[in-house]
């Protein structure tokens, strides 16, 4: 039987490990799913080269390029869908999606933000667990809404905050985690196991303990 694998578009604007983790976790075959296309914001963005370096075609939309935020988001939609992509993955991608974006992929946007959520939203989370003293902090994996990191969240793992951490080393562990459960997000929704109700996010065929 021939697996259906689905087709995922990753936005970054950064280093993207977390688009390499999830390229090395579908060549391992953890994830029935295959990336179609990598876009990115930024032309400096090292995840274009790990896009390169996996075979992914790559693209980068220069939001300077276009009149406004609508039009940049057109642009965006319309590479998607050229690519037949049925899941948005963000991956370190540093703005906000709007409205059109959200409706055109209505669920099936995620994200990963190191932290815990509702602790510490938006940019700087790992400085701010550090900052605020947290003994613990982490990662979520979550649906996008029009909020700011406000989406149903799918996946959370705690990550311990030490002693003498500074915001690399514990960026560094969060990182180790986050490899680990966006993989496993894009598993689910693949498999086709993810139920949005409300907030929460059922995750079908898992017990409850
Ligand atoms: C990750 O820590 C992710 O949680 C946050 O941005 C960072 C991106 O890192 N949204 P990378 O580009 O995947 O290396």
């Amino acid at each position: 039987m021939v697996e259906k694998r689905i087709r995922i578009g990753v936005l970054a604007s950064g280093s993207g490990t977390n688009l390499e983790a999830i390229a090395n976790a579908i060549e391992r075959g953890e994830v029935p799913a295959e990336i179609a296309i990598v876009l990115s914001d930024n032309p400096k963005a090292f995840a274009l080269q790990r896009a390169k370096k996996h075979g992914i075609p790559a693209k980068v939309i220069l939001p300077s390029e276009f009149s406004d935020r609508r039009e940049y988001e057109t642009a965006l939609i319309s590479e998607l869908k050229r690519a037949e992509v049925e899941l948005v993955a963000l991956a370190g991608y540093m703005r906000l999606v709007g409205q059109e974006f959200l409706v055109e992929f209505k669920g099936r946007i995620m994200n990963i933000h190191p932290a815990l959520l509702p602790s510490y939203p938006g940019t700087h989370a790992v400085r701010g667990a550090l900052q605020y003293g947290a003994k613990v902090s982490g990662v979520t994996v979550h649906f996008v809404d029009d909020g700011i990191d406000t989406g149903p969240i799918i996946i959370q793992r705690a990550v311990p905050v030490l002693e003498n951490d500074d915001e690399e080393s514990l960026h560094q562990r969060i990182h180790e985690q986050e490899y680990k459960a966006y993989p496993e997000a894009i598993r689910l929704f693949a498999e086709g196991r993810l139920k949005i109700e409300g907030r929460r996010v059922r995750v079908l065929g898992e017990t409850s303990s």
